[in-house]
């Protein structure tokens, strides 16, 4: 059996649900590790039905053409969503958390990421099928094998992601959180990963770019506060989003969805930026359209 060292997340995580979309070769693929890597952003984050189950793939391609840059990082996947798509007809897409479904799709991140340890697998969305004790005995089964370091779950309420770690220790919780979504701070939660002290990772924290282009009212009503914000501590809309999420006291990852470097510069930078509660909670009010009670 494998004892894995404790997870470390780099402050900055990079996703790459989007990476098919930035239309790199595999040069500029290689390119771009290192220069997230010379940021200071060490762990990536996939999932296995990421671009239509083609994503994985194409990190891995440039991992293979650069095998030494795999010691550099923290390779962080996701599973238990059958997704229906071209590459799997489903009559339907739905969940999948079973032994055999789950040592399936690892395997097979593991091959298109040509590596033969994950860090941290999430189980991407909550099960309602799931049978908690088995499911605790594969995450033993794939650690004693070394395939996988550190389990945790995505998008799983707090009583969700307690019933799991009851079985097996889950190392976080990855959900959404930005000025245009709020809901985990309210839901519990993040106040879960306070009480147990594991350290949250934040999907979509610019609202997937809704924060720079939603014509909605909440959209524009956040967007005009948030730039006069950053407009007077002299930072970019990009660095303001990321201090937002990370002045939460659950010393979350945020992560990052931008294929230009520019964006993920920008999301480093706020590590740099201390929000006081007055401009925190001049977000929040635009967000919810209303005062604090
Ligand atoms: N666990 C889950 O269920 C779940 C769900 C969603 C995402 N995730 C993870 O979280 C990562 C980040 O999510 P996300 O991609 O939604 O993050 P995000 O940072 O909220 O959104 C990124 C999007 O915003 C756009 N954007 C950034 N700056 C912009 C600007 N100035 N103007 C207009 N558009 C701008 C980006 O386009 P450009 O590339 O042009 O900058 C990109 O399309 C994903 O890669 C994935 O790893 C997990």
């Amino acid at each position: 059996m494998t004892t894995a060292s404790p997870l470390t997340l780099s402050p900055i995580v990079a996703g790459l649900w989007r990476i098919a979309e930035w239309k790199l070769d595999v040069a500029a693929r290689v390119r771009w590790i290192e220069q997230a890597l010379a940021l200071g952003i060490t762990s990536f984050d996939h999932a296995d039905i990421y671009g239509d189950y083609q994503a994985e793939a194409l990190f891995g391609e440039a991992l293979k053409a650069a095998p030494s840059l795999r010691a550099r990082m923290q390779l962080v996947s996701k599973c238990g969503i059958r997704l229906r798509s071209a590459q799997r007809p489903y009559r339907l897409s739905h969940y999948d958390t079973s032994a055999g479904y789950v040592r399936a799709q690892v395997e097979q991140s593991l091959r298109n990421l040509h590596t033969d340890r994950l860090d941290l697998v999430l189980i991407h969305r909550p099960d309602y099928l799931m049978d908690a004790a088995a499911l605790a005995d594969t995450f033993v089964a794939l650690t004693r094998e070394g395939k996988v370091a550190h389990w945790g779950v995505s998008n799983h309420s707090a009583s969700q992601f307690a019933l799991l770690h009851q079985h097996h220790p889950l190392a976080t919780n990855q959900i959404e959180l930005s000025p245009l979504a709020m809901d985990a701070l309210d839901d519990g939660t993040l106040d879960q990963a306070q009480q147990l002290g594991l350290r949250p990772m934040i999907w979509s924290p610019l609202a997937g770019g809704r924060l720079f282009t939603g014509e909605d009212a909440q959209a524009m009503r956040v967007r005009t506060e948030m730039e006069a914000i950053a407009g007077r501590l002299g930072i970019s809309l990009t660095t303001l989003a990321f201090a937002w999420v990370l002045r939460h006291p659950s010393r979350p990852h945020p992560i990052t969805g931008s294929g230009r470097l520019e964006s993920l510069r920008e999301a480093v930078a706020a590590l740099d930026v201390h929000l006081e509660p007055e401009d925190w909670y001049a977000i929040w009010t635009a967000s919810k359209g209303h005062p604090v009670p």
